[in-house]
Formats: structure tokens, sequence, C-alpha cells
């Protein structure tokens, strides 16, 4: 059974009556654009086909209710009264307190929920988590739907009451993704240009089945980093400085400092050739992008993994791959391949084996399409 099927079954069953609503929003794997978002930088994700699906019906009080077929567990909690706990609903309630501390009035719901997002895999399951949410209350509370500002409520969530330092690509992907198409985002201004994956080409998601610990506090480092050389040169954010410039101050930087600085203005600038290269149709182009892209995460931002680097040479090396490289923050999780269509399936049983020779880990490979963004699928 798929999952609305199976949230809708529940829902009937446990509260007596089909839900009035079900609305879904995915996870996403990004195709170049790494560790830029918050740089005010350019990110190329797309919206993947697994998402978190709930089905819904509104209360006449405001009392939220859900219950999670992943965890087995129900939750209940009342919006005039929020407070921090710990567990999956934390992402539904922090979502409830960013909406109305922005002004939202919300209603109460009853939810029965469920997803295919892996849960830590840098597939972004707490963005998903986010915006669905952010979904559930704009249909049981009537306010209207704008992608850009959900994605920096259920971002601010994050930060705030989840407690995650995160940029905003994910929460944007999340909530404007389109179906057969990649998003380039600025992430400075939120606009968005939908750009199509090349014909007879495949998103391949690699997961090398390792998590790393630490991954909160690298990545802090690595933004405070980054905001150290944007003040260094007196500007808001890496984003306005050119690679002349960085070289220009060479020497007055340190080596570490420059190598980040180094990664963040090649990748802005990769990932808009990489987004021209789309328009083209060009997918050798693209794969070219990716793996720079991935060379310059292992060496000048530093972080990638042992497994993520077998990975995406293991991923080179088949036949059909244009390109490869890490996703997401790093240090462990996935990495992303483009591949020739007709050669994805045996790309994935070689990549598979080769994996799991080289490192005696079984990964888990993902060929994806991509869909749109958060959406409210069925309404009664
Ligand atoms: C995580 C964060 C994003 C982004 C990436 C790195 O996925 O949630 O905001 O910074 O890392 O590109």
């Amino acid at each position: 059974m798929d999952l609305q099927s199976r949230v809708t079954a529940e829902f009937t069953q446990r509260f007596g009556s089909p839900p009035s609503a079900i609305v879904r929003a995915p996870g996403r794997v990004n195709l170049i654009g790494e560790h830029t978002d918050y740089n005010d930088g350019f990110v190329l994700p797309m919206a993947i086909d697994r998402a978190i699906w709930i089905a819904l019906r509104p209360r006449p009080d405001r009392i939220v209710t859900a219950r999670s077929l992943d965890f087995d567990e129900t939750a209940e909690f009342d919006l005039d009264r929020l407070e921090k706990q710990a567990g999956w609903v934390e992402y539904l309630k922090g979502v409830a307190w960013s909406l109305q501390d922005a002004g939202y009035t919300l209603h109460g719901f009853d939810a029965v929920v469920a997803g295919d997002v892996p849960i830590g895999a840098g597939l972004s399951s707490s963005a998903a988590w986010e915006l669905a949410a952010a979904r559930a209350f704009a249909v049981t509370s009537g306010f209207a739907w704008d992608a850009a500002k959900m994605a920096l409520l259920g971002q601010r969530a994050e930060n705030k009451w989840v407690g995650v330092n995160c940029g905003i690509m994910d929460q944007m992907i999340s909530a404007a993704g389109k179906a057969d198409h990649a998003l380039l985002i600025d992430c400075r201004s939120l606009e968005t240009q939908a750009v199509p994956l090349p014909p007879n080409t495949v998103v391949i998601v690699l997961d090398t089945a390792t998590r790393r610990g630490l991954v909160d506090s690298a990545y802090n480092e690595r933004r405070a980093q980054c905001e150290a050389v944007a003040k260094f040169f007196g500007v808001k954010a890496l984003r306005d400085v050119t690679l002349d410039q960085l070289n220009e101050k060479h020497d007055q930087l340190d080596r570490v400092a420059y190598r980040r600085a180094l990664h963040v203005i090649g990748e802005n600038d990769r990932t808009w050739q990489a987004a021209e290269a789309m328009k083209r149709g060009e997918a050798v182009e693209l794969g070219q992008l990716m793996q720079l892209s991935h060379m310059s995460l292992r060496d000048d931002f530093e972080v990638s993994s042992r497994e993520l680097n077998i990975m995406v040479e293991c991923a080179e090396h088949q036949a059909g791959c244009y390109g490869a490289r890490m996703t997401g923050a790093g240090f462990g999780g996935c990495a992303v391949a483009l591949v020739r269509q007709d050669a994805a399936a045996a790309f994935s049983a070689g990549v598979a084996a080769e994996y799991q020779a080289e490192t005696g880990l079984q990964p888990n490979i993902y060929i994806c399409t991509a869909t749109n963004g958060a959406e409210v699928v069925a309404r009664q």
C-alpha cells in the first residue's frame, strides 16, 4: 500500500470517517551548490519522490493530535501551551510556534502521519516534516500558501525550536520544488528558476550507510569561518566576494580561511554554470561540474568522508555516469550521481557491489524522480 493510502486508511479507522485533506512535502537531493546557502549564494536542489504525508481533519478547538505510523506513537499538544520536548512531534509543534509567532491564527486538527524520507541520511527529512506541517496548518487554518514565506518559517522552527542551525535550501526546495525539474535558488532573494533535468538522464542517490556525529559542530565551524572572511572583506556574505578579490588578499588570510572561501566562491560559480548547462540539456558539462564540486568539498571545504569519497569514485567508474559528488552537509550520508537513463540499473548494481567490497557496508541506492514541493494532494 502506498503512503497516501496508508495514512488515509489509518485515519479512517482511528477517527471513524475519512480525512478532509491529505498533504505531502518532499525530501530533497542537491545536485550542486553545497555550503553556499548560508553564504547568501546559489543552490540547485530537486525535490524527490520521498515525502512526509499527513492525513488530517480540522478540530473545533486548539488541540493538535498526531499519530505517527513510523514511530507507532500518538502525540498531542495545545496551541495555547506549546512546550519544547523531544521527539518527532517537535517539528509539527515547532512550525506551530513559528507560524503563531509570525501572527498566523491556527486551528487544531487530528492527523495521521507517515513518511519514507530516510531519517538522518542527508535527504532533508526534517525540512519535509516542517513543510508538511506548514501545509497542514495552511489547510486547516485557511491561509494562502506562499512557498518562500513558509520555507523561512520552517527554517525558523528548525533553528529556534529544534535547535539546528541550517540554511534555507532544504526548506525552500521542499516548499517550492517542481516536478521533472531542479530549482536554481538565489538564497539571498529567494527567487527560484526551474531548470529541467538533461534529456535521458536520471538522478541517483547513493546512501553510504554512514552517519556522522559532530556534524553540527563542524557545520557551525564552517559557517563561522565563512562569516569571518565576509567580515574581513566588509561585506554581508561571501556571495559578495569575487575570486579576484579573494586572490588579491590571499596573503592576508590564513590558509584554512582562504580555502573555505575559495570553495564557496567557486561553488556559486559552478552552480550558475550547472543551471545554464541544464537549460541547454548538457549532461556531460553538468556531470563535470558535479565532479569539481566534490573535489572542492573534499579538499578545500573538508566536509567529505572516506566513505563518501569511495562512493563517488565507485560511481565515476561505472558506464553511463556523467558525474557524482557528496550531497548535503557531508561527513556521512549520501552522494548523488547523474547517470544515463538506460544505464541506471547496471550503474546501481555496479556501485553497490564495488562500494560493499571496499567498505564492507551495504549502501542504499535510490533512483529519484523530481517532484513538486509541498502540496495538498486530496481534499474533500
Ligand atoms: C544542510 C543544511 C543546508 C545546507 C547544506 C549544505 O543540508 O540544512 O541548509 O547548508 O547542509 O549545503
